[in-house]
């Protein structure tokens, strides 16, 4: 039997305004998920086309965007298409992203990023907590004294945020980059006082979280994005991700963002899967109990049903939305005003690793230009397209940050 759905009461779910413990506003309940666009200049800078890109998710009634990966150290970003906070930064265009992003009282917040481990190997030497020289992952280990002085880099980015028009920031300690390999006993093998128990392993995300606050203030918003798991064997698990939701909720965090998987070669991620209905409320549901802090799940939601009975049962307080608002930006106006049916999803046969968000990122750049309606590359060709602009950008970081990539030396 089908359910029938009472959608203006889903519509008011929704719409219900969340106000978070620093005092900034949401204005509804659904989020665009952090999403790394690829539409930076490959110099760190925002492109005209990004700029539009947020555009279309402020206009199309979305209460927050999270620019996905803002690197906070050069050395180590994510991809060449990522924006970097640092002092040769264009700070007009990057207010003119804020601007953008927060028409009619919407939200833009940059998602503050750092690689370590998972750095993009073309354009850095990757360093993480703990060296590895295995297949897939070779990196470094952050010295001690490296690791002591990422709470300032991370408060300095956060202050360049707020210095161009951003009114927060979403620390990303999720999908095994820097943050999440420090929580993870896999990635994390330290003896010192950054590596052991778990409340051992949040002491840098913990430090970050205090730095950025005394950068920014009180009124300032400041989200994490945790994973529920790291779904990988020996990785961070639900009851160690708890104790950590747990202390990021004492530590004042806004908002805590909750996701799982990891972009560690071979391991499942949150882009890429399939599986039907929301990834991660259960463990939303236990994180509840732990924690006051409003909670934002983010995966798997296709369905104003979805979203609503998530909200509606108090499981979450905010939906994360990526792919769906890949498909479509006006999601949330929709959904808000119960009219347009749900997006229709893209099916790929036996895609590759990584080829589904590949094919949703060269939607990102439809949507940007503006020609979504013509954007119907097979997988093969979206991957082709998302890893020629990426070698391409190679040369333009090189000149702009002087890096040269140099394999990791091992001890
Ligand atoms: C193209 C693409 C890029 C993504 N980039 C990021 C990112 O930069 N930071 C992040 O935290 N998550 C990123 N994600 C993951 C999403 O935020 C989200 O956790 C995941 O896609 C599951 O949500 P969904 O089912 O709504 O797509 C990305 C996802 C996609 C599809």
């Amino acid at each position: 039997m089908i359910e029938e759905r009472n959608v203006e009461l889903d519509a008011d779910v929704l719409a219900a305004p969340l106000e978070l413990p620093c005092g900034v506003v949401l204005k509804n309940r659904l989020a665009k998920a952090a999403m790394s666009d690829s539409l930076g200049d490959g110099a760190g800078r925002p492109t005209d086309e990004q700029v539009e890109l947020y555009r279309r998710w402020s206009t199309g009634g979305a209460a927050l965007s999270l620019i996905g990966e803002v690197q906070v150290d050069y050395r180590y970003p994510e991809k060449p298409g990522n924006l970097v906070l640092w002092p040769g930064a264009d700070n007009a265009r990057l207010a003119r992203l804020a601007d953008v992003g927060s028409i009619d009282g919407a939200q833009i917040w940059p998602q503050l990023g750092h690689a370590g481990a998972l750095a993009h190997g073309p354009i850095s030497r990757p360093a993480g907590p703990s060296a590895f020289n295995i297949e897939g992952l070779q990196c470094d280990a952050l010295t001690r004294s490296a690791v002591e002085a990422l709470p300032v880099t991370y408060a300095r980015a956060a202050a360049h945020a707020r210095a161009v028009g951003f009114n927060g920031v979403q620390i990303h300690a999720g999908h095994g980059f820097l943050l999440s390999q420090f929580l993870s006993p896999l990635f994390n093998r330290r003896s010192d006082h950054y590596g052991g128990s778990i409340e051992v392993r949040c002491r840098l995300l913990l430090e970050v979280v205090r730095e950025v606050r005394a950068e920014v203030g009180s009124e300032f918003a400041i989200a994490v994005k945790i994973n529920s798991s790291d779904q990988l064997q020996g990785g961070l698990d639900e009851d160690d991700a708890l104790v950590a939701v747990s202390l990021l909720g004492d530590a004042g965090v806004d908002l805590i963002d909750i996701s799982g998987g990891t972009y560690f070669p071979g391991a499942p991620t949150s882009s890429d899967r399939r599986s039907s209905g929301p990834y991660f409320l259960e463990f939303a549901r236990r994180a509840r109990t732990v924690t006051d802090t409003p909670l934002m799940a983010t995966g798997g939601f296709k369905t104003r049903g979805e979203a609503a009975d998530a909200v509606a049962t108090g499981a979450t307080d905010i939906v994360g939305l990526a792919r769906t608002m890949a498909l479509d930006p006006d999601i949330a106006e929709k959904w808000l005003h119960h009219v347009g049916a749900d997006p229709q999803f893209p099916s790929f046969k036996s895609p590759p690793a990584g080829g589904i968000t590949a094919w949703f990122t060269m939607r990102l750049t439809a949507l940007a230009n503006g020609d979504e309606d013509s954007f119907e590359p097979s997988l093969g060709e979206a991957i082709e397209a998302y890893e020629a602009r990426d070698a391409d950008r190679i040369a333009t970081w090189e000149r702009t940050f002087g890096i040269r990539s140099r394999p990791a030396t091992i001890e």
